[in-house]
């Protein structure tokens, strides 16, 4: 694992942005693994930026986003096509079709599951898969569980996350319960993962899951024993490793 210690978010954003820049650059029909979540916001920013100073082309590459909830549809403010629409893929020149997410909306979950794994397989894996990290240790919507779930699978949110999620929602009947996410086994077959974290609410989860065991109780802590991975936090996520990095 390499750890890059940025001062702060500004610093990180851009860090994590250039990293899927050389990406992009280096191998223009790249397939991408996006992420939701506060954490990314400022990284896709400084990729929109960098696309319309001419720095990089999209025209060639595919994403496949972590994770959706189930019971919201593409339209609704606060389902993650719509983020990534809003913050990302309405101010880059990627084609539309080149754009997926599993869709929140479907009558058969198992289908729209097993449909999503064979679209990312048939793209020929991702090359660079972006994770936030949930305050439970959750990647995508991998929560804390007695197993690492292999595929994309439907999961009941825990009620931190629901907590954790509810300041993006008027009222907390409102949070979605259900959500689609890909599998540990999705995210540790991409070739690299770069992982985001900010904030000192993180320090403690950043230790737990990557100085700790590697235990499904804390999903991320698999990341361990992926050959290339990067974790690129702030000095306030990293406080409690910055001995040992
Ligand atoms: C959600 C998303 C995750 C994200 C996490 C952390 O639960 N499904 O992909 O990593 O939130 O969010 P934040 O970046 O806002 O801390």
């Amino acid at each position: 694992m390499l750890f890059i210690k940025t001062k702060d978010y500004t610093q990180m954003s851009q860090k994590v942005a250039s990293l899927l820049l050389a990406q992009v650059i280096s191998k223009p029909d790249s397939v991408l693994g996006l992420a939701t979540g506060s954490t990314p916001i400022g990284a896709y920013e400084n990729l929109a930026k960098w696309y319309t100073e001419g720095l990089v082309d999209f025209s060639r590459v595919h994403t496949v986003n972590l994770d959706e909830y189930m019971g919201l549809d593409k339209e609704h403010n606060q389902s993650y096509y719509y983020f990534m629409k809003k913050n990302l893929f309405s101010k880059i020149n990627i084609p539309d079709e080149n754009i997926k997410l599993p869709s929140g909306v479907v009558k058969d979950f198992d289908a729209e599951c097993l449909s999503y794994e064979t679209y990312i397989n048939a793209l020929g894996g991702i090359d660079l898969q972006l994770l936030g990290l949930g305050h439970n240790g959750h990647i995508g919507f991998n929560e804390p569980a007695s197993d690492f779930p292999n595929i994309t699978h439907c999961v009941n949110l825990t009620e931190s996350t629901i907590q954790a999620n509810k300041r993006f929602f008027e009222k907390i009947e409102d949070v979605p319960t259900k959500a689609i996410t890909m599998g540990i086994g999705t995210i540790m077959k991409a070739k690299c993962v770069v992982l985001a974290v900010n904030g000192i609410g993180k320090a403690e989860i950043v230790q737990k899951a990557f100085f700790g065991p590697v235990v499904p109780s804390i999903p991320a802590s698999i990341l361990q024993f992926h050959p290339n991975v990067i974790i690129v936090g702030d000095e306030e996520s990293f406080q409690l490793i910055s001995d040992r990095i």
